[in-house]
Order: structure tokens, then C-alpha cells, then sequence
């Protein structure tokens, strides 16, 4: 009988992250989009998306990351430009405004500075994102773990394997949504890491333009 072998899923999809992979799933990633990977690191979430004909680009504050990025894009993807991967603060990103179809921004906004650079960085991936766009991001917050985790210093937290974190929690969120006005494409999701850290996936629209 014909079947697929489970481990092409892997030679597939490597490491992509598991909520991401869900959205694939529902078919709102698809060929031909333009998407930002914004703190893209290494590239995990966006390899299978250059095969996959989706028009990537990346940005990352560290040359290093986006070095391996455009090695990975070399490798996968050779008509991808290089220049779609830059180094920069997601505070001033230099893409025009309404360009993304997709941003995604996954383990990257609990490294916020402060709470300004945190509405920095939210407010550019909304100004490049396309209206009707959608905002994919993964961070760190205090949602059901309020009362539980170590607080430094305002928003900034210690975390329990070592760093100190800056962490939103759902009032700073629902506010973004209002002021950016941002539609939930899903619920809020919060997974408890052993009651130590919480990583909340936030996915939402960019309201449609009016005209
Ligand atoms: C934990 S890694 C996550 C990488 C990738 N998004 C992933 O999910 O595998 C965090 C990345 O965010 C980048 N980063 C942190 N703060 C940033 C900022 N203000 N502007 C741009 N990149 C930033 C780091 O350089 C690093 O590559």
C-alpha cells in the first residue's frame, strides 16, 4: 500500500515552530506571499517557507544570524535575493509600509529594552504589514504565571534560567490590539513552561484598509 515515510516530515519542515506549522495548516501561509521573519535568527521558521515559493525576507539585529540566513537562502532558495535579509532593530525597519502579506515575530519581543522599544518594535511590524496581513508572534509574558515569576524592575522579570526578561502581559496586549487596531485571528495561547515561563502565541489581522 502507498505511503508517505513519517521522517520526510522533518527533511521537510526541520524545526519550524509548532503554532507557525498550525497556521500553515490552515492555509494562511501560501506560495507567492511576501512574509517577514522578524528576529529571524538562524532561519528555523522560514526554510521550508523559501522552498515553498513564499517570497521571504528577514531581519535580524545580529550580522551573525542574518549571515546564516542568507546561507540557508543560498542553499534553499538561490533566487531569493540576498538583500531581502538585513541587520537592523525591528524598532526601525527598512521596508516600506503595507508591503507583508505575513510577519512573523517568534522569541524575539521578550528581548525588548524597554517598554517603548517594545510598542517600537510592535507598531513597525504593523506599519509593514499589508491591511488584511497577518501578525504571527511568540513571547514570553506573565500570563498565568501573575504573582508567580521574579520581578526585577517594572516589566522585567528574572527568569528561572538565568536572563532577565522583559514581559507583557494581557492588558499590554489588549491595549496594542485597540490602539493598532488588530483583529485575533485566534484565541490568546499560553503554554506553561514547568510553571516557569509562559510563551503566549498572538495572532492577529491588520485591520482591512477602509477605502
Ligand atoms: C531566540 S532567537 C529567535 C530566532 C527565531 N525567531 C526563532 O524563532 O528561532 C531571538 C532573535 O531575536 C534577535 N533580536 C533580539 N532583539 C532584537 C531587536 N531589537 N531587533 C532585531 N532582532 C532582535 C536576536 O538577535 C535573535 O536572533
Amino acid at each position: 500500500m502507498f505511503h508517505i515515510p513519517l521522517n520526510t516530515l522533518r527533511a521537510q519542515f526541520g524545526d519550524i515552530d509548532i503554532y507557525l506549522f498550525d497556521q500553515l495548516l490552515k492555509g494562511r501561509i501560501q506560495k507567492g506571499m511576501q512574509l517577514l521573519d522578524a528576529g529571524c535568527g538562524a532561519g528555523r521558521n522560514i526554510a521550508y517557507l523559501m522552498q515553498a515559493g513564499v517570497q521571504v525576507y528577514g531581519a535580524d539585529i545580529s550580522a551573525e544570524a542574518i549571515e546564516k540566513t542568507r546561507e540557508l537562502a543560498a542553499e534553499l532558495a538561490p533566487t531569493l535575493p540576498a538583500k531581502n535579509f538585513v541587520v537592523t532593530d525591528l524598532d526601525a525597519l527598512p521596508f516600506q509600509d503595507d508591503k507583508y502579506d505575513v510577519v512573523l515575530c517568534s522569541a524575539v519581543l521578550h528581548f525588548a529594552r524597554s517598554e517603548e522599544h517594545f510598542k517600537g518594535i510592535v507598531q513597525e511590524l504593523w506599519r509593514v504589514l499589508k491591511p488584511g496581513g497577518m501578525l504571527f508572534a511568540r513571547l514570553s509574558t506573565t500570563i498565568g504565571l501573575e504573582n508567580k515569576l521574579q520581578q526585577v524592575d517594572g516589566r522585567f522579570y528574572r527568569m528561572s534560567h538565568g536572563p532577565v526578561w522583559f514581559l507583557a502581559n494581557e492588558k499590554l496586549v489588549v491595549e496594542l490590539e485597540k490602539e493598532l487596531r488588530l483583529e485575533r485571528l485566534e484565541p490568546l495561547k499560553t503554554v506553561l513552561v514547568e510553571q516557569e515561563r509562559a510563551m503566549t502565541t498572538w495572532i492577529v489581522k491588520k485591520a482591512p484598509s477602509c477605502y
